[in-house]
């Protein structure tokens, strides 16, 4: 069976499953229930410095995006940070170690970005024996405000200044956790870099407005007819958190960086993605507050029988393995060509396709045969872009086929080449110039 352990900038757990800094690990009386159903590590609701707690709001704090059938797709929320008392959250983490010293626990912090808040907590935190620390400087909302969160993600210069002060004062690892709220992410992953960061995890939330209440003409959720933006996460950001992952980890400066990802994962595929794109572990936050704990029974049972099918005896193998087939897209082959099938056994002939292929893409899907509904591809128009596939109500329905080298594509009247081609040596290209692909 495959070896699901895990050691992540030195930390180590029994599967690389852990719930990420959130309503999940706000309490030794969660975390608790998380370790017994399995999972491999927590990283500890975000702790504020000494003194009176941050107060939340007392109404609704979370908006959603729901599927056609209500299953829950994007989260807003609009919650701070730990509403705890520091000491109460200290002395739960030191017993949480203590009984479970097996599994990772790591504490999230936010203080203000000045050397004598983070001098002080950083003791604290390290006297319950907790396995290293995570830098909240993501949250997009509340503490922003304050000159925290988000605000000091976004800076490059505070992230590796605030992450020099947490390696000159710790022993701990540290753990940056990056926004996601900023044009170019590796800026902000470079910086924890220089400031000496053991690793990166993201994405913390993205700033959003989920809904408008159209009677009372105020965003959801509504606090006493008024709202405000709230940070965005679940299986929607998925796409976006895979996509800042792949860049960091494709990034010359940054390559090879311990990267935990974060964003929408939902299940052991989801975990599998975001590790083949270079993530050492993945954090959970949305699906657990969807479906309880005990997910990840299935998440640890699914990766394990992966791994086995595939041959991969530790996680370590596939991770980052998808990474050197990252590329920009001047790069891809433009002599691979496709063409879509429709499978007619399959077919419930709702005609999506058609209409979809019809009005906005290239005409290519017949409606009707000898007076009957009957929908087919037609090659000579089918440009190939999976607009048909996306759409299709059946799953494996429609399929994309590869045209095999030698043969004429019907549509350009080229025969299809079996080279590499790609944009920067084409002969549209203003700027074309013989050169081999990035790494
Ligand atoms: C209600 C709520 C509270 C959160 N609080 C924190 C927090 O205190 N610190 C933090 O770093 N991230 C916080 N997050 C962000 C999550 O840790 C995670 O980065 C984000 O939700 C994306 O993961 P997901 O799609 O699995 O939920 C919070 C998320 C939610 C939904
Ligand atoms: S792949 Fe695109 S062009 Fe071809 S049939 Fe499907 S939607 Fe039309
Ligand atoms: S969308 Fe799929 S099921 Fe519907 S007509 Fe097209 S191929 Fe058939």
């Amino acid at each position: 069976m495959a070896n699901l352990t895990s050691t992540f900038a030195g930390i180590k757990s029994p599967n690389p499953f852990w719930l990420a800094s959130a309503p999940p690990t706000d309490k030794a009386y969660n975390v608790e229930r998380a370790f017994r159903a399995g999972w491999g590590g927590v990283v500890w609701k975000t702790l504020g410095e000494e003194g009176p707690p941050v107060v939340n709001v007392n109404g609704p704090r979370y908006g959603a995006i729901w599927g056609g059938d209500r299953r829950l797709l994007g989260l807003n929320n609009i919650e701070l940070i730990t509403d705890r008392d520091l000491e109460t959250n200290l002395r739960e983490i030191k017993q949480i170690k203590r009984d479970w010293p097996d599994r990772a626990v790591v504490v999230s912090i936010m203080v203000p970005c000045e050397e004598e808040s983070w001098k002080a907590i950083l003791p604290r935190v390290e006297e319950t024996g907790a396995d290293g620390i995570e830098l909240n400087f993501g949250c997009p909302h509340g503490m922003s405000e304050r000159g925290m969160g988000s605000a000091v993600g976004q800076v490059p210069e505070y992230v590796e200044m605030v992450v020099r002060w947490c390696k000159q004062y710790s022993r701990m690892p540290v753990i940056t956790k990056l926004t996601p709220n900023i044009t170019d992410i590796t800026r902000p992953a470079r910086a924890a870099l220089a400031g000496g960061t053991d690793a990166v995890s993201l994405i913390n939330t993205i700033n959003s407005i989920t809904g408008v209440d159209l009677d009372i003409m105020a965003p959801t959720p509504t606090i006493d007819g008024m709202g405000t933006h709230g940070g965005y996460c679940g299986p929607a950001v998925r796409p976006i958190a895979m996509s800042m992952v792949s860049e960091i980890a494709r990034d010359a400066e940054t390559r090879g960086m311990a990267i935990s990802g974060i964003g929408g994962i939902s299940t052991w595929r989801d975990a599998a993605e975001f590790m083949a794109l270079g993530c050492g572990n993945v954090q959970v936050c949305t699906a657990a507050m969807t479906y309880g704990f005990k997910i990840v029974e299935e998440m640890i049972s699914g990766l394990s029988d992966w791994m086995d099918a595939k041959g991969y005896r530790s996680v370590d193998e596939f991770v980052g393995a998808a990474v050197p087939n990252v590329t920009d897209w001047q790069y891809l082959n433009l002599n691979y060509v496709t063409k879509a099938r429709i499978d007619q056994d399959l077919c419930i002939k709702c005609g999506r396709c058609h209409i979809a292929c019809e009005d906005t893409s290239h005409q290519a899907i017949t409606r009707e045969k000898d007076g009957v509904r009957h929908f087919e591809v037609m090659d000579d128009e089918c440009v190939g872009c999976n607009l048909c596939v996306d759409v299709c109500p059946v799953e494996d329905c429609i399929s994309m086929l590869p045209m095999a080298a030698g043969t004429k594509d019907p549509r350009t009247g080229r025969v299809v080449s079996d080279d590499y081609a790609n944009w920067t040596t084409h002969p549209n290209n203003p700027s074309a110039k013989s050169v081999e692909p990035a790494e």
